[in-house]
């Protein structure tokens, strides 16, 4: 059976609440991704996560939380991280904490891990159904594990559509990149995943970002592990023009069969990225792709293409 999908509302909202608090899956808009949302707290709704998605279960989700008191409760928030919530929460930051323990996010939520990653999203969908239920939702990115992220309803509906209980459309995401994830464990702050909040920006915040020394065999945070966000076409980066058979994604002028941005906006390119991405693995075997530049978002969008074309 498929999921209704149902517009965002009162009597959305009040299906969602009811379903979480059975234990259900509900597919929520972000301002990132869609999220496949269940109650942090429940084992057994965290289980069905893992189990929709296909996701090893060593590699942990994100904990969602509203205003209020909730995120200290589950998190401890040193200097750096009170002031990185309140600049950027709500919004498309993660933050990597140590566990509190009054906290009530379940175990397998963390995978077994003494910390939480915990963000705030800035959708009023989201936070009105965090809001309204009371508990952190845990929420992975709405795809099966490895695939390219939703940022659309109907993304959610192809993919996932029998695995989950309701579908929330709030249409197109509006970053369309998964959120930057900020690891405040340890004596500085470290990136774990480049997302729409720029190293810039978290620097401008939280001073010198610590040097990337992940281990790619055992990265810090357990997700980056895994092949990613991956189409079943082949992609060539870089790519200045189309080979014979080639769809071509294109950025700023020059065309392309889809172009992520004909003026050349990152942000506007990190916006279609993804459903571009799908709407051309659905008609072609080969996709080569315009160079994105490397500053602000482009370091996110070039960290996707770069795992959505290795076939290692
Ligand atoms: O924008 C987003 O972050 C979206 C929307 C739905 O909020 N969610 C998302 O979740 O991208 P997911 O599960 O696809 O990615 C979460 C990332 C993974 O790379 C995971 O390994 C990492 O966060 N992570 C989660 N808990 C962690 C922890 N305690 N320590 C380090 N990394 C962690
Ligand atoms: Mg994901």
């Amino acid at each position: 059976m498929n999921a209704p999908i149902l517009a965002p509302g009162d009597e959305a909202i009040d299906r969602a609440v009811e379903i979480l608090r059975a234990g259900g899956l509900v597919a929520l808009p972000t301002e990132t991704v869609y999220g496949l949302a269940c109650d942090a707290t429940n084992p057994k709704a965290v289980a069905r996560v893992f189990e929709a998605k296909g996701r090893p279960r060593f590699n942990p989700l994100i904990a969602h939380i509203a205003p209020g008191d909730m995120g200290v409760r589950e998190g401890r928030f040193d200097e750096t991280a009170t002031a990185l919530s309140a600049a950027f929460w709500p919004g498309p930051l993660t933050l990597v904490l140590s566990v509190t323990n009054t906290a009530e996010v379940c175990d397998l939520a963390r995978a077994g891990l003494k910390t939480i990653a915990m963000r705030m999203p800035d959708h009023p969908v989201a936070l009105d159904v965090i809001g309204r239920f009371g508990r952190p939702l845990a929420a992975p990115s709405a795809n099966r594990s490895g695939r390219i992220s939703p940022t659309r309803a109907e993304h959610v509906a192809g993919e996932l559509g029998d695995a989950v209980d309701l579908i929330i459309d709030g249409g197109p995401c509006r970053a369309g990149l998964e959120s930057t994830v900020v690891d405040c464990t340890g004596d500085r702050p470290a990136l774990l995943r480049p997302g729409p909040v720029s190293v810039d920006e978290i620097e401008r915040v939280a001073g010198r970002l610590a040097p990337a020394e992940d281990d790619p065999a055992a990265p810090k945070s357990p997700g980056r592990l895994l092949r990613h966000y991956a189409p079943d076409a082949r992609l060539r980066l870089n790519a200045s023009a189309p080979e014979p058979g080639e769809a071509y994604l294109g950025f700023g002028p020059g065309g392309g069969d889809l172009n992520l941005s004909p003026g050349g906006d990152l942000a506007e390119a990190a916006a279609n990225l993804f459903a571009m991405l799908r709407a051309l693995d659905a008609d072609y075997d080969n996709i080569a792709v315009a160079t994105i530049p490397e500053h602000g978002l482009g370091a996110a969008i070039n960290d996707r293409l770069a795992r959505a074309a290795d076939r290692s």
